[in-house]
């Protein structure tokens, strides 16, 4: 059997990504292969299909863009145990997402509840690991944090809403920093707004007197500099996406992590979005062949919330 999936031969911009027709993936062992329902768009995603994170010229063999996915399971590999067919769940995809076929690891997948959506079912797996990962590494995991102060930038992100809600629930205080017109969306999960750019430390000074104890960088847009200088030493901040800052100034950046925990984490989300406890972000939906459309809008921060692909 075939089915469509985007694909790119070459690096480069939104016009590399072309819609073939291809066999169906075929899982291998601890695998499933899912009948896509919605995939989500996350910001590596062009990253990679740029070619600027590649030390190669050009990707070995075609590559399909995209890691969040929620579908349906279709087949099952040798060795797994867990899922059947008929299944339906979200997770991280192997071998790419932007397709109507795709293949995961079934440890890697949790189930879709009832009350959650396709299209937010896909956009939660690499936005929720990130916030638990990250929030774990600095020092803000599971317990109560009442007493501590932390600053999320780009609050009003993907990544920056359920590090917002997860921090908040544990008990901390948050400040988080988004555009003048995102203020009102990062009050309503739960933290003080401040609009980011320059002189970003003295308005954080003003409205959080009693200091800011730790930073969570998540926008890669120059603000880890001022972070530091908001906590007072590189060991309590952390960055997911200013790599060259982290190696300038001594702060932790972090990428992937425990393949288990990612999964348990992502449980743990799942069930908070599903009851209610977690706010989740607008999806704006987009058919498979205006992938690079989509890409191009998540690029330019042309529109607001997460972009899923629907099959
Ligand atoms: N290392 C990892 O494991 C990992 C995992 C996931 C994501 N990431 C990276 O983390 C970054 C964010 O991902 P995401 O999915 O959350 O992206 P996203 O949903 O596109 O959100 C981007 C955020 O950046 C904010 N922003 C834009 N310009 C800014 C500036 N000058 N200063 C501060 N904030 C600014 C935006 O705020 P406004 O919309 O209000 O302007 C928005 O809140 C990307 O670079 C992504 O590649 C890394």
């Amino acid at each position: 059997m075939t089915s469509r999936a985007v694909q790119y031969r070459r690096f480069g911009g939104p016009e590399v990504l072309e819609v073939v027709d291809r066999e169906d993936p075929v899982p291998g062992e601890g695998q499933v292969r899912l009948a896509v329902r919605a995939a989500a768009v996350n910001p590596l995603d062009w990253k990679l299909r740029s070619g600027g994170m590649a030390k190669e010229d050009a990707p070995p063999q075609p590559r399909v863009p995209g890691f969040d996915v929620a579908g349906v399971v279709e087949a099952v590999g040798d060795g797994v145990t867990t899922l059947a067919v008929g299944d339906e769940v979200l997770g991280k995809s192997v071998g790419g997402a932007y397709a109507e076929k795709a293949l995961a690891d079934a440890k890697a997948l949790v189930r879709k509840p009832a009350e959650v959506s396709w299209e937010v079912a896909a956009s939660l797996p690499v936005v929720i690991t990130t916030a638990y990962r990250a929030l774990a590494a600095l020092g803000l995991g599971e317990g109560d944090h009442t007493g501590t102060t932390l600053i999320v930038d780009g609050a009003s992100g993907g990544v920056g809403v359920y590090a917002v809600q997860l921090a908040v629930s544990r008990g901390a205080t948050v400040v988080g920093t988004a555009s003048p017109a995102h203020q009102d969306e990062v009050r309503a999960v739960g933290a003080t707004p401040v609009v980011y750019g320059d002189g970003l430390v003295d308005r954080v000074r003003a409205m959080a007197p009693q200091g800011v104890d730790l930073a969570f960088e998540t926008a890669g847009k120059g603000a880890l500099r001022d972070l530091v200088t908001l906590v007072g030493s590189p060991e309590k901040a952390i960055t997911i996406a200013d790599y060259a800052g982290s190696q300038e100034l001594g702060v932790v950046f972090t990428s992937g992590g425990d393949p288990d925990e990612e999964t348990r984490a992502l449980a743990d989300g799942v069930a908070r979005v599903a009851d209610g406890r977690f706010r989740t972000t607008a999806v704006v939906t987009y058919p498979l062949d205006q992938a690079g459309q989509a890409q191009d809008d998540n690029q330019h921060g042309r529109v607001s919330g997460k972009l899923v692909l629907v099959p």
